[in-house]
């Protein structure tokens, strides 16, 4: 099994980050000196990934030029022989092949990964949600690849969670194949407590087959009123193979307010430029409390 093409839903409203998301899409919210999207291809292009779809929607063009040349910047920074900074502009423009499709209603995850349909036709895929951004020593992604392949099977990147925050989430029924990796036989979207099969959420990263895309088409809506990727998947396991994969990395949830903060503090603590000084802040900031 090859996986070559992924898909980024970058759909949503971005109602937990209002006001900032007015006017600007929140994946374009920068973390130290890029914009959140960008972690994410990044993620897609260093675990094999040559071929990108971002599922988007209206007031979201930004994304598009993001991904494009800048002749205008790019020019500027030639003539004044800011040849680094050239660099870093055209980056994003040439880092994969990245298409683009709207989403032209707001009707749920399961609904934005049917949109890529088209894209994706008769290959497996990599499903990369566009708030969760990971940080680890493998590419998040590449670790469900490698599981996806040695199991024949699709994959769900989880970790476990408290009972109280799988409600946020969606549970798996899983049994142990090895360590870190598990068959999945049920799932279900935002459980109670009482309801959840485990305490292991489904995270942000899928490896999913395009048998998928026949049963989304018939999905109906699920939790929240919204046709639920979820939903989808879990008919996919009554009829081909599934992993789910503890991966080894951390999350961070720059959807909301506190996990888009921590993202920022640990990312410029890991920054060559900011690093050092961002420490010493800290620091100072600590003694100060
Ligand atoms: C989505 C998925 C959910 C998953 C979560 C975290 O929920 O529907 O299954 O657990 O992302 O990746 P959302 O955060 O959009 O409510």
């Amino acid at each position: 099994m090859k996986v070559k093409k992924a898909v980024i839903p970058a759909a949503g409203l971005g109602t937990r980050m209002l006001p900032a998301t007015k006017t600007v899409p929140k994946e374009m919210l920068p973390i130290v000196d890029k914009p959140a999207i960008e972690y994410i291809v990044e993620e897609a292009v260093a675990s094999g990934i040559e071929d990108i779809l971002i599922i988007t929607n209206r007031g979201k063009s930004a994304l598009d030029d993001y991904f494009d040349y800048a002749p205008e910047i790019e020019g500027a920074l030639l003539r004044s022989g800011k040849r680094a900074e050239f660099e870093l502009v055209r980056r994003s423009a040439q880092m994969a092949n990245v298409f683009f499709i709207r989403q032209k209603e707001t009707k749920g995850l399961g609904h934005a990964v049917l949109q890529a349909r088209h894209f994706v036709g008769d290959e497996p895929f990599a499903v990369l949600l566009g708030d969760d951004i990971m940080m680890g020593e493998v590419p998040v992604t590449r670790q469900l690849i490698d599981a996806a392949e040695r199991y024949g099977a699709a994959a769900l990147g989880v970790q476990r969670c408290t009972s109280e925050e799988i409600s946020k989430y969606s549970s798996v029924e899983i049994t142990e194949l090895e360590e870190r990796i598990y068959r999945v036989t049920d799932m279900n979207e935002k459980p109670s407590p009482k309801e959840a099969f485990s305490e292991f959420a489904i995270l942000g990263r899928y490896v999913l087959t395009p048998g998928v895309f026949d049963i989304l088409e018939n999905t109906p809506p699920g939790y929240g009123g919204e046709i639920q990727l979820t939903d989808g998947i879990r008919e996919l396991c009554q009829v081909s193979p599934i992993v789910a994969v503890d991966f080894d990395a951390r999350r961070y949830d720059t959807g909301n307010l506190p996990g888009f903060l921590e993202a920022m503090v640990d990312f410029a603590l890991e920054s060559p430029q900011v690093g050092a000084w961002m420490r010493d802040f800290l620091i100072e900031k600590v003694r100060g409390f």
